[in-house]
């Protein structure tokens, strides 16, 4: 469920329309003994990125593609103030800023120190909305599979977290995690998170998930000859039906896709970061990591069962999740491809079930 960004005005995973408005009425308003571009460089192997102040190296081409896929080009005025922000920020937050991560969709994302030797993760983002819904959940969290939040400030758009080690992606690494890794994420976040009433529901967050990535549609017309709209239909029906069932209600993680589970090495295991919370079925959250990079539909049934037995839930119920995003992720599958692949297929043998 990696959503495509928006052609025009987007909405926001946590189903917000993004309000753009500039900082500089915010940075004006902050004092700062230091001037822009005063902090040191860091010089340790988490890469020197230039004086912090400057539109130099420290934010990287990719950023501005990425985040101008996701906002659109409104976003370049976003970019400008970003150095005098991430000032302002290391300032008051006292770290001392790294290099660029080369990834992250909807924020700028940076290795940090802390004064005291810590090492942080520094999200920027445009949608500050987000980011502390974001920041909300992670607080909510009382685990070792999910980042603590060591600084959030909503009006700049900054999120500091602790920095997970090694950290590498399951989608940079592309290891298979065993099901019994995966059951302890899961259970972890569903039984130490408190599904509050103010998160969306599931049956909403289905909803703008299935909006979001039918735009891709829109830009691959050529897809709705490989994957039928009426097929992404079908799979969006049956999801609503699952959403609205009277079972247990957690909170739920929303997003967990291999690019948002980070290894955080052995006596840790893995670590969710980047959540869309939402609250309901524990099944939904399995969804990203079943289908993912299945080679037939008996590596599906097999995941799901072998999943299912480690957390105790019911293997048709998360089966049943699969089917309905099949088709949702054959598309994004095959947006990012060039044509008709195996695993395309078997995502579309999946949907046919729907
Ligand atoms: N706490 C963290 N520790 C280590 N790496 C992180 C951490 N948070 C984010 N990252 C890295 O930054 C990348 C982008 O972060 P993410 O939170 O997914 O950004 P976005 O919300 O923009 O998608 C991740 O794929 C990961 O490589
Ligand atoms: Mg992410």
């Amino acid at each position: 469920m990696t959503l495509p960004g928006p052609v025009e005005q987007p909405a926001t995973r946590s189903g917000r329309a993004l309000q753009w408005r500039g900082w500089a009425c915010v940075l004006s308003r902050l004092s700062r003994e230091e001037p822009a571009g005063s902090l040191p460089l860091a010089d340790d192997g988490w890469g020197s990125v230039g004086r912090v102040g400057s539109t130099g190296p420290g934010i990287d081409a990719g950023a501005r593609q990425r985040l101008t896929a996701r906002f659109g080009g409104q976003v370049e005025a976003w970019f400008d103030e970003l150095p005098e922000v991430l000032a302002l920020l290391a300032e008051r937050w006292q770290f001392e800023l790294g290099s660029p991560i080369p990834r992250g969709s909807v924020s700028a994302v940076f290795w940090c120190r802390m004064a005291d030797g810590r090492r942080a993760v520094l999200k920027a983002s445009p949608d500050r909305a987000r980011l502390a819904f974001e920041a909300a959940a992670l607080q909510a969290w009382h685990t070792a599979h999910t980042p603590v939040v060591i600084a959030l400030d909503e009006q700049l758009g900054g999120l500091l977290i602790e920095a997970i080690e090694p950290g590498t992606p399951l989608a940079v690494s592309l290891v298979c995690p065993a099901a019994g890794s995966v059951a302890e994420l899961l259970n972890s976040l569903h039984e130490s998170g408190v599904a509050d009433p103010s998160y969306p529901t599931v049956g909403q967050r289905v909803a703008y998930l299935f909006d979001s990535s039918a735009t891709l549609y829109q830009r691959h017309r050529e897809l709705t000859a490989l994957i039928s709209p009426e097929l992404y239909q079908r799979g969006r029906r049956l999801a609503a039906r699952l959403a609205r069932h009277d079972g247990p209600v957690v909170l739920l993680h929303g997003d967990l896709t291999p690019g948002n589970i980070l290894d955080g090495g052995a006596g840790r295991g893995l670590v969710a970061i980047d959540p869309a919370p939402c609250r309901g079925d524990a099944a939904f959250d399995a969804v990203d990591l079943v289908l993912w990079r299945a080679d037939d539909l008996a590596a599906i049934w097999s995941r799901a069962e072998r999943l299912a037995a480690a957390v105790g839930a019911d293997a048709g119920r998360i089966f049943g999740w699969c089917t309905a995003f099949a088709a949702m992720s054959a598309l994004e599958l095959a947006s990012q491809g060039n044509g008709p692949s195996a695993r395309v297929e078997v995502l579309l043998q999946l949907a046919a079930q729907a």
